[in-house]
């Protein structure tokens, strides 16, 4: 069984990351048009734009290991199908529950009104992971393309094998995508875009800016399942708690990221206005959840340590609309918030 397909059986088309430049296939090579350059393999049907020798491949092995310790992986191909909807492995029940909400949420509230009947969307699924959401899409009839840095069989791009679905998966950078401007119609980070993004760099770093970039007019950045905070130093609070667990529970030191490890809320939809030049909404919005026993410890030990619990993650599906020439918004009066000018909570 092979979910993967090539990118034009789908009518897409990728290219050198951050560029226009369409690549082709020949065999097992991935060329550069043109002034034909090698600059890929396809790999177990993964189109592998990265190069062993770079920081990413290696981040993505420790990201992976630490993943599979911490039991996110199956034998069955039957425990891919079923998510987000079902965990069969009953390690994370609680967190595929907001990921089963907020999909519902995305698809009936985001992706139906745009595509209407016989017009499929052209999707991102960035930060894929095993693709489950990536094959999702593509049962609905959509064309999509799964990307992440991990390949891993058990968490990563190649558990493709255990979808039936045709879809494309593609291993590059979110934040220097292999598509062609205006290349897609909605770019979707489910709990992917704390990895990179940063709310003290411009524009919160390269990611945003190329998710603009691939987007068609009218496109929609869709962000979910991320931690948000309103308050950064408890987002920092719980980035060093979840570093503290895993070198507590699993004896592993977590490999470092890019991003914040969460999302500076404010920051977050200043910088989507300002990319995008549209408009805002949150579709969605709930509390954090965390199983009764290590709440607990983890409440103890944060008050214990400075006297007051920090803020509680929330999780909400925020959806950045790409401004046409009609409908271009002025940009909020100085001094205001999005929130305040874009009716964002
Ligand atoms: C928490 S997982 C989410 C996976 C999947 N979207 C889901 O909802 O289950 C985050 C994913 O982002 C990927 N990721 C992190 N940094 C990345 C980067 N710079 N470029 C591409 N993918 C990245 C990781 O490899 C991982 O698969």
């Amino acid at each position: 069984m092979t979910a993967v397909a090539d990118p034009e059986d789908l009518g897409l088309t990728l290219t050198l990351p951050g560029t226009d430049s369409p690549l082709r296939r020949s065999g097992r090579r991935i060329l550069l048009d043109g002034p034909e350059r090698r600059v890929g393999v396809v790999r177990d049907g993964v189109w592998d734009l990265l190069d062993d020798g770079e920081d990413l491949p290696r981040w993505s092995e420790a990201y992976a290991a630490v993943r599979n310790a911490e039991g996110r992986r199956s034998a069955s191909p039957e425990y891919y199908r079923r998510l987000p909807h079902e965990d069969l492995s009953g390690a994370f029940p609680d967190q595929w529950r907001v990921r089963s909400r907020s999909f519902i949420g995305l698809v009936e509230d985001v992706l139906d009104p745009m595509a209407g009947p016989g017009h499929p969307l052209r999707i991102l699924d960035a930060g894929a992971g095993n693709c489950w959401m990536a094959a999702r899409l593509s049962g609905m009839g959509h064309h999509t393309v799964a990307l992440d840095v991990n390949i891993d069989p058990g968490d990563g791009l190649a558990a493709h094998v255990n979808h039936p679905e045709d879809f494309v998966a593609v291993r590059a950078p979110m934040d220097l995508l292999p598509l062609p401007t205006a290349g897609v119609d909605v770019v979707v980070f489910g709990a992917s875009l704390h990895y990179v993004y940063r709310m003290d760099a411009p524009a919160g770093g390269r990611v945003l800016a190329e998710a603009r970039r691939v987007l068609a007019p009218g496109g929609r950045i869709v962000v979910v399942d991320s931690p948000l905070f309103d308050d950064a130093g408890s987002g920092e609070r719980m980035v060093a708690e979840q570093q503290g667990a895993l070198r507590e529970r699993l004896g592993v030191e977590p490999p470092g990221i890019t991003g914040d490890g969460f999302l500076h809320r404010p920051s977050l939809l200043t910088h989507l206005r300002e990319v995008t030049g549209g408009t805002l909404r949150m579709v969605e919005t709930h509390p954090g959840v965390r199983s009764r026993r290590r709440g607990r410890s983890l409440v103890r030990r944060l008050v214990g340590r400075s006297g007051r619990p920090r803020e509680r993650a929330r999780f909400a599906t925020i959806v950045a609309t790409v401004a046409t020439v009609h409908d271009r918004v002025p940009p909020p009066p100085p001094g205001t918030s999005p929130a305040e000018s874009g009716g964002v909570p």
